[in-house]
């Protein structure tokens, strides 16, 4: 049985919460999350730029497949590193049915990310998924899975069928998974397969079922996920909408304050007491990273807190260390901002952004990019005139969009967040020997007060810093110092709504 964390560290992707940050925090007793999202690019770049360090090279000699292992890092792996004005190799696209050299990659970035994170202590460790990049789940989870992951969280989409998946896996059992196709007729075959049994090399005993956290932003996602999903759903991530990365759009129909962020209302609030009905342990996210607020949120029945912004900024994150230096400058001046963009991102939920020079955060910044889309994490399947699958993002040309059935309107002012997010994490792509993709950095509006996490005297702060502060919150104070707040050696299953709410 897992330990119930107090904190759970955010999935951040792509590649902020990488497997050294999550490794962190996992060994402090926490719950470290690694995103899982674009581990096969970016386990494919890491390769390319000569695995300085040796740690890909670490994950990759535990892998229970050495033949799968030695085809990708033959693929991959430049010795001493790509030129710094060489182009990354193309890795193919995700789509409903996924060649066999991509299947491959997926399990084994997806496993190394994980081992690693799990490497040198026992505690457990997370990986976090969007549901809406559903082509890559089948691959991507097996290979978490490999490596034990101890739980899956997954938000931005409505993640009723992972339960299951989960269960079947155990012993290794064939999936499927439906994809979205937008357009698609009944008679349609839009299901994924995967059958681990076809990439095993050997016979392996049943692996751990992991955990299963779903991320909503609504009561009535939150009793959906409960009630219909396919399987056991241990707990509830509840995302408000101040959180760094996509956030979920108001209900009702879009409208913007004068600056241009979307305006939620009361309609977007959540009922804290309904929660605690269901009783699933859940965690409060989205401007909880505050030792007050993780006394608060415990004082209202959650298990604790998920905090993303404030471990963004410690030194073990991926974000690349220069935007991580100006941006915590900014902070530390008091001139920080985050913009709720409504049209940045192609899945079309608000995204935030923070406001940092030379970044595509900057119009004229982005302007002077070409609408390049040779990622596609974020491209929707739709059903081509042939009846065929096809991939379209709003961020793409227009007129590529708009050939394939898209509509002009929905490019307006669409990013291309897969390149951005790279190039966020210093995985840049180059092109023409001379261009390279630049960065668009998410941030929760608590960005401006990490200064919070630093030591006296310190420029910097590490994942234990923000553990320790936030850890304040849970101290016993006068009012509750005899109730112990929360054991966390205790397990999930043994806490309940109504022995918090006695608290
Ligand atoms: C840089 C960044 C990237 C994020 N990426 C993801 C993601 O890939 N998947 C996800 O479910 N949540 C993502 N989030 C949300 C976090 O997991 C977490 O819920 C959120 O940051 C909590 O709110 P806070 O930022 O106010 O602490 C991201 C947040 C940040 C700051």
């Amino acid at each position: 049985m897992n330990p119930s964390p107090l904190i759970i560290q955010g999935g951040m992707g792509a590649g902020v919460s990488n497997w050294r940050l999550a490794n962190a925090v996992s060994r402090l007793g926490q719950l470290g999350v690694v995103s899982g999202t674009a581990l096969d690019q970016i386990f494919a770049r890491r390769l390319q730029d000569g695995d300085p360090g040796g740690a890909m090279r670490r994950g990759v000699d535990a892998f229970p497949f050495p033949a799968m292992a030695d085809r990708i890092w033959k693929r991959y792996y430049i010795a001493g590193g790509k030129g710094e004005r060489t182009p990354y190799r193309a890795v193919p696209r995700h789509a409903k049915d996924n060649p066999a050299e991509l299947i491959e990659l997926d399990i084994v970035s997806n496993f190394v990310e994980v081992f690693l994170a799990r490497e040198g202590h026992d505690n457990p460790v997370g990986i976090n998924y969007l549901e809406k990049i559903q082509t890559a789940h089948l691959a991507t989870i097996y290979g978490a899975m490999l490596a034990g992951v101890g739980t899956v969280i997954m938000g931005a989409g409505i993640p009723l069928k992972i339960p299951g998946l989960l269960d079947g896996y155990v012993e290794h059992h064939a999936a499927e998974y439906a994809i979205h196709v937008t357009g698609a007729e009944e008679t349609d075959d839009t299901t994924a397969h995967f059958d681990p049994r076809e990439y095993m090399e050997c016979e392996l005993g049943p692996l751990t079922r992991p955990n299963f956290f779903a991320i909503v932003s609504s009561n009535t996602l939150a009793a959906t996920m409960v009630k219909k999903a396919n399987g056991r759903v241990d707990g509830l991530v509840v995302e408000m909408k101040s959180a760094g990365g996509h956030n979920a759009p108001p209900r009702g129909k879009m409208q913007l304050s004068d600056a241009g962020e979307p305006i939620y209302g009361e309609r977007d609030a959540i009922d804290i007491a309904k929660l605690c009905e269901l009783g699933v342990p859940f965690w409060l996210a989205g401007g909880y990273g505050h030792p007050e607020k993780l006394r608060e949120a415990l004082a209202r029945g959650a298990a604790g807190v998920q905090v993303g912004t404030a471990f963004e900024f410690s030194e073990e994150s991926g974000l690349r260390e220069d935007y991580k230096h100006a941006l915590l400058q900014k902070a530390i001046a008091g001139e920080a901002k985050v913009f709720t963009d409504p049209l940045a991102s192609p899945t079309r939920f608000p995204f935030k952004v923070a406001c940092l020079e030379g970044t595509g955060s900057e119009p004229d910044v982005y302007a002077a990019r070409p609408r390049i889309c040779d990622l596609g994490f974020l491209h929707e399947p739709y059903r081509t005139p042939e009846g065929t699958i096809g991939y379209r993002c709003a961020a793409e040309p227009a007129s590529v969009y708009v050939a394939k059935g898209g509509s002009a309107d929905d490019t307006a002012g669409r990013k291309c967040l897969c390149n951005a997010l790279l190039a966020n994490i210093g995985y840049p792509q180059v092109r023409n020997g001379s261009r390279t993709e630049q960065g668009i950095v998410t941030a929760g509006d608590d960005l401006c007060s990490v200064p919070l996490f630093l030591p006296p005297g310190q420029s910097t702060y590490s994942a234990a810093d923000v553990v320790a502060k936030l850890l304040e919150g849970a101290a016993p104070s006068p009012g509750n110092a005899a109730n112990g707040v929360h054991d966390h050696s205790r397990s999930i299953e043994d806490l309940s709504c109504a022995e918090l709410e006695a608290v």
